[in-house]
């Protein structure tokens, strides 16, 4: 059976004041009445096998988690707690093992809970695509076809097509988060997609790369998954062995290493809405604008104005962004907006 993993530990601080670290931005209803976390589940609807989802959330967060499963009819999950996030690549490791636990041969889908996909249609129909490959030994991750030198995402270089599973090629390089310069390189040579941070893999052979190249860590999981306790809903992970597992997402820890990994280059209206630049963007080509909220602009160019709280106007403005909510406004210029996330940790640091 194919088993959605959804990772729901991110923070999301660079659409403060939207996202906040006691609601980070998975949970909250930014591109439709649904959550993104939501959306995210809904998105699965469809396709065949579905076994219950797999959440891997924290202590704050976790009755989120619950009422928003709750909202959209969904009664049977494993809701697996950190007691602290340690990254994706042990998150991703503890949900494999229980996942192996009650299916050996299961695959895991594995599934950021805060990106936005336009074409839900697309994402199914790439999964289908990747599932013969899944099965036969491959790691298989998405590709999205770089618009720009973006240096928060994953690069791959696309290797030969494998015969075996249309569509889908080998990976001969992932490269994680490359520099500036690196990543105009790679654009330039044309044969790099970006990594959409969707995994498709059986649980079995995720384990076994760790084995490999993180033994410290599956041993660690391993011990949080075997003494993690159940209460109410959720499968608490046992603290102290979670607690070992170094911090590394599964980009670093496994797909720059591994000699497994597959790419299917797709085009679903992928969007990881990381900034305020991806969200505006994502607003200005929405079909159905969503509800900007109590934001209005008059005889302003470049300026993006949401608001969830107070009415707000801008008149005469530009290359503005103003995002307002109850206590919190930010008034940013446009070419600031990657630097939000600094902006918040300066504000904390302010107190
Ligand atoms: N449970 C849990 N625990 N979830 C986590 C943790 C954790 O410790 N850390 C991150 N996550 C969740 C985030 O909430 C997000 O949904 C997902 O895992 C990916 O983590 P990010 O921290 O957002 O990763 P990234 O954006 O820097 O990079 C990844 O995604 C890019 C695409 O958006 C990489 O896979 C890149 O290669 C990729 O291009
Ligand atoms: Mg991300």
């Amino acid at each position: 059976a194919l088993h959605p993993v959804i990772l729901s530990g991110g923070s999301g601080t660079r659409l403060w004041p939207l996202s906040r670290a006691s609601k980070p931005k998975q949970f909250l209803p930014l591109t439709s009445d649904l959550t993104l976390f939501q959306e995210t589940l809904r998105r699965l609807e469809g396709l065949e096998t579905l076994a219950a989802p797999v959440i891997v959330s924290n202590e704050a967060h976790r009755f989120f988690v619950l009422e928003q499963l709750d909202e959209i009819g969904i009664r049977q999950a494993t809701v697996l707690i950190e007691p602290e996030g340690r990254n994706t690549a042990p998150a991703i490791a503890a949900a494999a093992l229980a996942v192996q636990r009650a299916d050996p041969e299961g695959l895991i889908l594995v599934l950021p809970s805060d990106h936005a996909i336009g074409d839900s249609a697309a994402f199914r129909a790439v999964v289908r695509q990747g599932i013969p490959a899944a099965e036969a030994g491959w790691l298989v991750t998405f590709g999205i076809t770089p618009t720009a030198p973006e240096t928060g995402y994953g690069y791959i270089r696309r290797g030969g097509a494998l015969p075996e599973s249309p569509g889908c090629h080998t990976v001969q390089a992932f490269l994680e988060k490359p520099s500036r310069s690196r990543a105009e390189a790679l654009i330039e040579a044309g044969d790099c997609d970006w990594n959409a941070g969707i995994f498709l893999m059986s649980a079995a052979l995720y384990l076994r790369e760790l084995e490999m190249y993180q033994p410290q860590m599956l041993d660690a999981c391993r011990r949080a998954v075997a003494g993690a306790q159940p209460d109410l809903g959720f499968l608490r992970l046992e603290a102290a062995a979670f607690l070992e597992a170094p911090a590394i997402s599964i980009d670093y820890a496994v797909m720059e290493k591994t000699r497994h990994a597959a790419v299917i280059p797709c085009c679903m209206d992928w969007s990881d809405l990381g900034s305020f630049t991806a969200l505006w963007a994502h607003d200005a080509a929405s079909s159905a604008p969503v509800e900007q909220g109590r934001g209005y602009q008059q005889d302003s160019r470049n300026t993006y104005v949401r608001s969830s709280g107070p009415l707000v106007a801008a008149l005469g403005v530009q290359d503005l962004a103003v995002i307002a909510t109850d206590d919190a406004v930010l008034v940013a210029g446009k070419e600031h907006l990657q630097d939000v996330g600094g902006l918040v940790r300066a504000l904390e640091a302010a107190g």
